[in-house]
């Protein structure tokens, strides 16, 4: 396969493209559209500026935001949409997001509100952000009573996941892609690890962007996405997120595993294959963080927004991942120990 890979999101007329590689920050410039006579550009303070295109004759402002979750917030998108009026952005104009799934997630929501929607590119520098966040059109913010529970479904123009901004995106934040990479083995039951990193990037835009493109606002298979998350969504409540959303969505991935043996889903083999996946191919070696009783994660389990009715899970099978509700509480601590005596 060539340096570069391009995946397209089907989605009618407002279908895109994904570009993977290493040097394809120019490409951002195609996407732009033909009505663009501004380009307002959000990103962060720590972001390489080697990584912001450019855009010939248009009129450029730039627009940083804070770092971290605490600045994912309603205050931070009413100044992103003061500053865009003070450009004099208007609707056929462009925001460009260059960063991680927080710029992404932020612009656009940014992009969806101001003026009722003006287009965004995402430019994708985080491997999480490439494999996940600005794919499929969820942004939002948090509020003080959960993360991400303001938000809209806003798909970009296009998408650049520029593979050189990998050289310096810190270790912890490779280690949060990683364990989301490694979630998308399991959806499609495939062995990514013999793909080079260009290919393996675009195999996972390509899962997910099918499944956006048969399910774009999560009415069914868009929730398998969530694999390996409901233990770790408890995990970050748990420990104050003191833990990386990429080691807890680790841990969460072999609990699943266990969870589904338990309940007669897999065979013990395929909870191997889930530790080859996770500690092998990824060294996403983690342990449960300590002081964590079961009491607790079960009580966080259930306040995960996706829970509906009682704990729900996506469980592996024969077949493959699958929505499972109404877990006893019993088999998901039963589950616990097993992971407990395997994590050692
Ligand atoms: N919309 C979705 O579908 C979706 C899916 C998954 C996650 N998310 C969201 O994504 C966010 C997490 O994204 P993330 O893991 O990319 O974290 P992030 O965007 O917070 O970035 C982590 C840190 O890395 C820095 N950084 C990013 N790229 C860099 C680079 N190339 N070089 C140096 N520093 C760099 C950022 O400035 C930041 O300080 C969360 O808010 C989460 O809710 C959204």
């Amino acid at each position: 396969m060539s340096d570069a890979v391009e995946e397209i999101v089907n989605l009618g007329d407002r279908s895109y493209s994904v570009i993977v590689g290493h040097g394809v920050l120019s490409r951002t410039k195609t996407m732009i559209p033909s009505s663009a006579r501004r380009v307002a550009i959000v990103t962060q303070e720590g972001i390489p500026p080697a990584y912001i295109p450019t855009f010939g004759v248009l009129a450029v402002s730039t627009h940083v935001i804070g770092e971290g979750e605490s600045h994912k917030t309603l205050t931070t998108i009413e100044r992103l949409c003061r500053e865009f009026s003070q450009a004099g952005l208007n609707r056929g104009d462009v925001i460009v997001a260059v960063g991680g799934g927080m710029v992404t997630d932020v612009a656009g929501f940014a992009a969806a509100s101001y003026h009722r929607g003006i287009p965004v590119v995402h430019v994708a520098t985080s491997l999480l952000a490439m494999i996940d966040a600005a794919v499929g059109g969820k942004t939002g913010v948090n509020i003080a009573e959960g993360k991400n529970l303001v938000g809209a479904y806003w798909q970009p123009h296009g998408v650049v996941c520029e593979m050189d901004a990998l050289d310096t995106l810190p270790a912890r934040e490779m280690r949060c892609g990683l364990g989301e990479m490694a979630k998308y083995h399991f959806i499609v039951r495939e062995d990514l690890s013999s793909l080079s990193m260009v290919d393996r990037i675009a195999r996972c835009v390509r899962i997910k962007a099918d499944i956006v493109s048969a399910d774009e606002r999560e009415g069914g298979i868009r929730a398998l996405l969530n694999y390996g998350h409901t233990l770790a969504h408890a995990l970050e409540i748990a420990t104050d997120f003191s833990i990386a959303h990429g080691e807890a969505v680790a841990i969460g991935l072999l609990y699943a595993a266990h969870l589904a043996h338990r309940m007669g889903r897999i065979d013990s083999a395929r909870v191997d294959q889930h530790y080859e996946v996770v500690h092998g191919v990824y060294g996403l070696r983690h342990a449960l963080p300590n002081g964590i009783t079961p009491d607790q994660l079960i009580i966080d389990m259930g306040r995960d927004k996706k829970a509906i009715d009682s704990i729900t899970f996506v469980l592996d099978s024969a077949t493959g991942l699958e929505v499972v509700s109404g877990v006893s509480a019993d088999m998901i601590r039963l589950a616990l120990d097993d992971l407990v005596l395997r994590l050692g």
